[in-house]
């Protein structure tokens, strides 16, 4: 109910502000994917954290396509035992980028939360295909605008039947959501520090897809999605080279995308696939520096690209696109803004804590977090 009337009243979808006894306990992450749902939970807060709960739960085939729920009630089974095997109750969760529209505005100066907004809500239809009427929105304010009378805020939009549909399921099944945001903002929260002002594009290498992002001054900029994934690379090395499923995992991380001289066929293979990425990006990494806003500038430099997604595990890939993109390339150090207690153990190797990145920014948003 009061989910339901905020987002009638407020056009908020980022945040549902719990009865004050709650905000002192913790949320866990869920982040959806079309094919998984993961789950992470944060013991503990500042520097003294500890992993509670963590895992992944299969979603099958066409039950959610591209973000979309098409088989509510499949996905309600499936929500119910996750809900029992980890013993959720307020979870704050990821929702598909793919329906997101994200753009920079310039709004009057102004301490009021309310002026913000209803600036952005002036604005919003110039900027996105949906009536303000169909819209659910957040900001943030770009830091170090030098402007007297306006600021600048970055501004997420997403489709409240989107939003309302994962919203009645989590009720449904008893779990009481506390926010909701778009999955490369979760990212961005986990893997850029706190205070870095500079300019990364961030490239989730999923199963199915690959989410792009730019991260400026800490506010997300630009999102976008391809239908590109490691599935085909899959494909490749369990029908052309006949390795067993349980295999494929371990053959992509450890030989990957290297040139061995007794099966140059398999680093051809997979440069074929990887080398579709790589164009995407670049697309991207082109669109960005040459784009104008609305001051007529182009956006800063993109400082260094960060691979997130499993299929960043991909051995070689780094190089790969490092090689072929002439930018820096790094892998997401996932726990940068966390700071685990000294016994704590790190259950969540390297290799996988690259699939966790959207659940770690989920558990550090903080509930009052503008
Ligand atoms: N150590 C690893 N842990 C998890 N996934 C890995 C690992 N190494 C490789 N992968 C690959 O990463 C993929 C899963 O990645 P990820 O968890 O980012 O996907 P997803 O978010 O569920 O899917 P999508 O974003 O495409 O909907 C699988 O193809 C898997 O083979
Ligand atoms: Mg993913």
């Amino acid at each position: 109910m009061l989910i339901n009337s905020l987002l009638k009243m407020e056009k908020i979808f980022l945040k549902f502000l719990p009865p004050p006894k709650l905000l002192r306990m913790s949320h866990a992450a869920l982040n959806f994917s079309d094919h998984s749902v993961k789950i992470l939970e944060l013991f503990g807060y500042e520097n003294e954290f500890s992993i509670k709960k963590f895992g992944a739960e299969i979603i099958p085939d066409g039950v959610i396509k591209s973000g979309n729920i098409n088989n509510r009630d499949s996905l309600k089974e499936i929500l119910k035992k996750v809900k029992e095997k980890y013993d959720l109750s307020l979870v704050g969760a990821t929702l598909p980028e793919e329906k997101a529209y994200v753009f920079k505005l310039r709004v009057p100066k102004s301490n009021s939360e309310k002026e913000i907004r209803n600036s952005i809500e002036f604005q919003m239809e110039d900027n996105v295909p949906i009536s303000v009427n169909e819209a659910l929105f957040d900001y943030k304010i770009i830091p170090k605008s030098e402007r007297v009378n306006s600021i600048d805020v970055g501004v997420s939009v997403l489709p409240q039947k989107v939003v309302a549909s994962y919203i009645s399921l989590f009720k449904d099944v008893g779990m009481t959501p506390v926010f909701l945001e778009i999955e490369a903002e979760s990212i961005a929260r986990a893997v850029i520090a706190k205070d870095d002002m500079d300019t990364y594009m961030i490239v989730d290498y999923g199963r199915t897809r690959t989410g792009f992002s730019v991260v400026s001054r800490g506010v997300i900029r630009y999102t976008s999605t391809a239908e590109i994934g490691g599935e085909p690379i899959d494909k490749i090395l369990e029908e052309k080279f006949h390795i067993k499923k349980e295999e494929v995992e371990k053959i992509k991380n450890e030989k990957g995308l290297v040139r061995d001289k007794d099966k140059p066929e398999l680093y051809m293979s997979l440069a074929n696939v990887v080398s579709v990425l790589k164009d995407e990006i670049n697309k991207r990494f082109i669109f960005w520096h040459t784009h104008k806003d609305i001051d007529g500038k182009i956006g800063d430099n993109i400082k260094k690209i960060i691979l997130v997604g499993g299929n960043a595990n991909l051995f070689g890939l780094k190089d790969y696109l490092q090689a072929g993109l002439k930018v820096r390339v790094e892998y997401a150090d996932v726990w940068k803004n966390v700071k685990f207690r000294d016994d704590a153990v790190p259950v969540i190797n390297f290799q996988n804590s690259l699939s966790y990145s959207s659940s770690v920014g989920v558990c550090l948003k903080k509930f009052n977090e503008k």
